[in-house]
């Protein structure tokens, strides 16, 4: 235990050396789905992360317009596109991030889990393939459905033999960032100071915004206020699919909310204290097998998945109507993988 102690002052020292020089650990970061809606902007922050020193943008066509143009940029990520499936081992090898948009997305009418049929093969392929070429990589799974693909990838990973519970993230950073715009509209705050957990899934009433945790705290919003406030929430995505007419759905929103995800995942990844986001993972604190609440990012991935806290009398109607939907959408995408 001295020796423990010993070295952790020593490790701590280290690190204290690594901030104050601005080094970082090399990290390589891919990105499936690099030449879409999503993908591009996402290529682009990305770029611009001095955390990044690799960035590998794959696609099945259209990668390398995206990574010659990317690579331009004048900051020290180094960019490298590939394209087509006999380039996907290369594009994953070595990587300590793989973020996913692969897939299709919706167009006015449709539910997340109208993309099932398409998208569960895309994230099954992609998923066996990163258990192949980089096992150990955290997963930022953005294709939707995300009740369902994280499920799948987690039933990739466990027959492959290589499932770590720790390193597979469901993005439901948007519902995040949506909920802390709105919030900070409502509330007349400055949203650069807001923050919201959001717990549960990414579809519908899965969506549960946690208003009654917000910060800083106000007392000016009604009850009529914050079932706006969650309503709007849950329904963002389709707000966005429906503005955009049958061009897609969110995609620089998204980018933007990926970029910050990932960057936490980084963060956590270089040993930086306190990192805490919310994220759909395998969790024990609800009855469900996976759920969205806020985790702590460290070394490993999940260092520590948060329960709920107290909630308000509305929130807890809110968490005990999602679980059914939640609950049927895990079910179906741990049925798919078992069964293809
Ligand atoms: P898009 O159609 O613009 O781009 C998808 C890209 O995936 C395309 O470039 C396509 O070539 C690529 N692709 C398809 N199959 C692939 C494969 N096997 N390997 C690699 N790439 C493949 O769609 P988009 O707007 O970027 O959305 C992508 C996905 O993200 C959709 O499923 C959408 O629903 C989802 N999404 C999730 C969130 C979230 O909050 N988690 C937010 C917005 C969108
Ligand atoms: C979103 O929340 O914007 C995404 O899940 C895309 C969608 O289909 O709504």
């Amino acid at each position: 235990s001295m020796f423990r102690s010993m070295e952790s002052v020593l490790r701590r020292a280290a690190d204290a050396r690594y901030f104050s020089s601005g080094a970082a650990p090399e990290r390589k970061v891919a990105i499936l789905g690099a030449a879409g809606g999503i993908g591009q902007p996402l290529s682009l922050l990305m770029k611009l992360n001095p955390l990044v020193s690799q960035l590998s943008l794959y696609d099945i066509a259209g990668t390398p317009g995206v990574a010659a143009d990317v690579s331009h940029i004048n900051t020290a990520a180094q960019v490298a596109g590939f394209a087509g499936e006999d380039q996907l081992g290369e594009a994953l090898k070595d990587s300590d991030i793989v973020i996913i948009p692969a897939g299709v997305p919706r167009k006015p009418g449709m539910t997340r889990d109208d993309l099932f049929n398409i998208n569960a093969g895309i994230v099954k392929s992609l998923c066996s393939a990163i258990a192949k070429h980089c096992p150990h990589a955290l997963v930022n799974m953005i294709s939707n459905p995300v009740n369902s693909t994280v499920p799948i990838a987690a039933e990739v990973f466990k027959k492959m033999g290589t499932y770590d519970e720790k390193k597979l993230f469901g993005v439901t950073m948007l519902d995040v960032v949506r909920a802390k715009t709105f919030y900070a509209a409502k509330a007349g705050v400055p949203v650069a100071n807001v923050n919201v957990p959001v717990v549960g899934g990414h579809a519908g009433i899965t969506i549960l915004p946690l208003f009654s945790q917000a910060t800083p705290s106000v007392n000016s919003l009604s009850h009529e206020d914050i079932k706006a406030l969650t309503k709007r929430t849950q329904d963002g995505g389709t707000e966005v699919v429906e503005a955009k007419a049958g061009k897609g759905s969110a995609t620089l929103s998204m980018a933007y909310a990926g970029a910050v995800f990932a960057d936490a995942c980084l963060k956590g990844l270089n040993g930086v204290p306190d990192v805490v986001e919310c994220s759909f993972v395998q969790s024990n604190i609800t009855e469900l097998p996976f759920f969205a609440s806020k985790v702590r990012l460290g070394k490993n991935g999940v260092e520590e998945v948060y329960g709920l806290g107290p909630l308000s009398d509305f929130e807890k109607q809110g968490l005990e109507s999602l679980k059914e939907e939640l609950k049927a959408s895990i079910e179906k995408g741990i049925k798919f993988a078992k069964e293809n």
